[in-house]
């Protein structure tokens, strides 16, 4: 592992969309500190990518739950000496279910995990990125930040935190460095998008269209997703801090 190697966390990395940004950085030769919580899948995901690369490095970490994030953050600082980028890009799309017959336990762990975490994370990591260097965060974000879906709403109520989160943080911390913005991937063919397929039509009127997007090959492969991404990620300019962007546009 080189000394001046750069060094990025991506959250949401054992599988979909995180694991293919998490690939294309180590391909890249950035140092990737993976996330997410411990899984069979999650160590075959970091296996691979360290066998192909070495300069992985691997954290379990359920984003839903507070005294863990403070456990990571600290391994996190104690470990690393900076971080040159974030990208919060852990998710979860549940409930799927009218506001009314929500579970409230399910609608607060959405928030905890699409949002409530990345504050207390980024709050946690503030001694690594406020430097005379750059930090890059990205978050991705969702069409259902900006409209309203049926059934969706603690994701989307996440979804439009999360994006005014990122704005928030370009705002503050741009004396210190830190630029943020924000993405949506378009539509990905991830667990995500089984998890909505799975979901109960009865409950979700839109499950027939998502349904239909799957079978019309209508859905981005991650891998794709993640090259249109990179230069954003990675190289996005201190202008475009606080900016939102849709990969369906780049
Ligand atoms: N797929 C789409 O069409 C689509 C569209 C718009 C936006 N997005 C956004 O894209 C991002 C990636 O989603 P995806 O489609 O790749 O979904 P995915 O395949 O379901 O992957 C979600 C990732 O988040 C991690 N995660 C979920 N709950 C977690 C928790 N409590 N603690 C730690 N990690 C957790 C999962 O890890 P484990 O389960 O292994 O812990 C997994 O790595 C999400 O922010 C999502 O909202 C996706």
């Amino acid at each position: 592992m080189g000394a001046e190697m750069k060094r990025f966390l991506v959250t949401g990395s054992s599988r979909g969309l995180g694991l293919s940004i998490a690939a294309l950085l180590a391909e890249y030769d950035y140092h990737v500190i993976m996330l997410a919580r411990p899984s069979p899948h999650f160590d075959e995901a970091f296996q691979h990518l360290n066998n192909q690369f070495k300069h992985v490095s691997k954290l379990d970490c359920d984003l839903s739950d507070r005294i863990e994030i403070s456990r990571v953050v600290k391994q996190i600082i104690d470990n690393n000496n900076r971080l040159d980028g974030i990208v919060f890009n852990a998710g979860i799309i549940h409930p799927i279910s009218p506001m009314h017959e929500t579970n409230d336990t399910q609608w607060e762990e959405n928030i905890h995990v699409n949002l409530l975490s990345i504050q207390q994370m980024t709050k946690g990591l503030m001694p690594l990125l406020m430097s005379t260097e750059r930090t890059r965060i990205t978050t991705i974000s969702s069409g259902a930040a900006i409209r309203p879906i049926h059934s969706w709403s603690a994701y989307c109520v996440a979804k439009a935190g999360l994006e005014m989160w990122t704005k928030c943080l370009a705002e503050e911390y741009q004396t210190h460095n830190i630029s943020a913005i924000s993405v949506a991937p378009g539509i990905v063919d991830t667990g995500m998008q089984e998890d909505i397929r799975n979901s109960n039509p009865n409950k979700f009127p839109s499950h027939a269209q998502f349904v239909d997007f799957f079978q019309t090959g209508a859905l981005s492969s991650s891998d794709d997703v993640a090259t249109k991404l990179m230069h954003l990620v990675t190289e996005h300019t201190m202008n475009q801090s606080g900016s939102r962007y849709d990969v369906r546009d780049l």
